[in-house]
């Protein structure tokens, strides 16, 4: 259902429209699920987000990182990566953190940067590797401009992951298992590419209440309570900290 998911974009924020709008291209041919967010009253808006960014060849030259900002957690045990992107940037290209003690920056590439509309992402992307919690600062600069990108790194306990590794891959009251839709691409990918924008307590309301990170109903074929899920609050908490640890797909 690559032109629901489109629709999404139109009403989540810059930032996230812009990942959502990777991620759509990166699964545009492997989503199989027949389920969908309903929003047909909203006005279509392809790839909203992008179109009001100067490309790099436009002489605009607006330095902007995206997204702004994010959350991730850290617990002492598991990596947890932020994907980050600047666009129209020159050669010069630098991004820093604050204190280097607190996170890693390598540089990475799309593995598809063609979207859905034949587009080209020209954005240059890097992981963020969290070493420790607090707010980590990044500093974009390239011909004598500058942009920053704030990440909010929660502090998890220690068990919380397995917790949330166990609930994902097991079911629970007659709930089918999270990875029964949500493994390799078969339906919305949700590693911190497309979640980083939200806070712990939101992906915590998708989980619980089955309203999206962007306030709609998530629907669900043959799923009368729709994306309600039932969770202990350990396995909520523990599967917000799971999902922010996973891999972000589509680089290299
Ligand atoms: C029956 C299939 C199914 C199961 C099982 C399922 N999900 Fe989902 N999930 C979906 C669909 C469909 C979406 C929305 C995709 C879209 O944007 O169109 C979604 C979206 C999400 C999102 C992203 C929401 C957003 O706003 O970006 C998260 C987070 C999520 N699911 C977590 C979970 C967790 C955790 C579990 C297990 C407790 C789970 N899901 C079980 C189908 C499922």
């Amino acid at each position: 259902m690559a032109s629901s998911g489109r629709k999404r974009l139109s009403s989540v924020g810059l930032a996230s429209a812009v990942f959502a709008a990777t991620w759509a291209g990166v699964f545009a041919c492997s989503t199989t699920e027949t389920s969908y967010i309903e929003e047909d009253d909203e006005p279509e808006t392809p790839d909203a987000g992008f179109d009001t960014q100067p490309s790099a060849e436009s002489g605009l030259g607006v330095l902007t990182f995206m997204p702004e900002r994010s959350y991730s957690g850290y617990d002492g045990t598991h990596r947890f990566i932020v994907p980050v992107a600047v666009y129209d940037s020159a050669d010069d290209l630098d991004v820093t953190v604050d204190d280097p003690a607190a996170a890693e920056i390598a540089a990475k590439k799309l593995t598809n940067p063609v979207r859905t509309d034949g587009t080209t992402d020209n954005g240059k992307y890097f992981f963020v590797t969290v070493k420790k919690p607090g707010t980590i600062t990044l500093t974009a600069t390239s011909q004598g401009k500058r942009a920053t990108s704030t990440i909010t790194v929660a502090d998890y306990a220690p068990a919380r992951w397995a917790a949330g590794e166990a609930r994902y891959e097991n079911g629970s009251g007659g709930d089918p298992p999270c990875t029964d839709c949500h493994v390799n691409g078969k339906a919305i990918d949700h590693s911190p590419a497309a979640l980083a924008t939200a806070d712990d307590e939101k992906i915590a309301v998708v989980i619980t209440t089955g309203i999206s990170t962007s306030g709609f109903p998530i629907k669900i074929d043959n799923q009368a309570g729709g994306h309600q899920w039932t969770v202990t609050d350990a396995e909520r908490d523990g599967l917000v900290t799971y999902l922010r640890s996973l891999e972000p797909k589509g680089f290299k």
